[in-house]
């Protein structure tokens, strides 16, 4: 469960399919000598619904994690802290591995440009909107923000869109 703070956002809670979603991702995974991930190879899982890439655990600066600028559009997850990171319309956002309906890992689909949870098939716009399903609020968003060719963020909180609108809808990066 998550834990509300003084601030309006919360403690960003234990992700129930995580464990299971990061050996999912690291099964079909083939790293680079970059160091980046890219999801690659055939399974059970449609390619529509495999992740399209990996990333490093982001630099630790002082609680916060540092990641590159995403080059381009598209989604990326940080599986040592359980973070998705998209880039979409000139924004870039931060959002919990987790459903925030009963916290299993989503998916991401890129042949319908949307998040999608195995477990109950709620679905979300690539902003995290929520567009239907058992869910009742769009996806969980952290603390976000832009430091020079970096994006800073804080992966042990939320901004939860129920509890706290305007958390939620200002924890986006707007590159111009
Ligand atoms: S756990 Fe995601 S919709 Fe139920």
């Amino acid at each position: 469960m998550t834990r509300q703070t003084e601030g309006g956002t919360t403690k960003k809670p234990a992700c129930e399919g995580c464990e299971l979603g990061r050996r999912d991702f690291l099964l079909r995974a083939s790293r680079t000598a970059l160091g980046i991930v890219v999801a690659l190879g055939g399974s059970a899982m449609p390619a529509s619904a495999r992740p399209l890439r990996l990333i490093p655990s982001g630099e630790d600066l002082n609680g916060e994690k540092a990641y590159p600028i995403p080059p381009q559009d598209g989604v990326s997850i940080d599986t040592d802290n359980d973070v998705i990171m998209v880039r979409h319309a000139g924004r870039v956002y931060a959002f919990a591995l987790s459903c925030p309906h009963q916290n299993t890992a989503l998916r991401w689909r890129k042949a319908d440009n949307r998040f999608e949870c195995p477990k109950h098939h709620s679905k979300y716009g690539p902003d995290g909107t929520y567009l239907s399903g058992r869910a009742t609020r769009s996806m969980d968003r952290l603390p976000i923000r832009r430091a020079g060719d970096q994006i800073l963020v804080d992966v042990d909180m939320v901004f939860q869109e129920d509890t706290d609108p305007t958390g939620w809808a200002e924890a986006v990066v707007t590159l111009s």
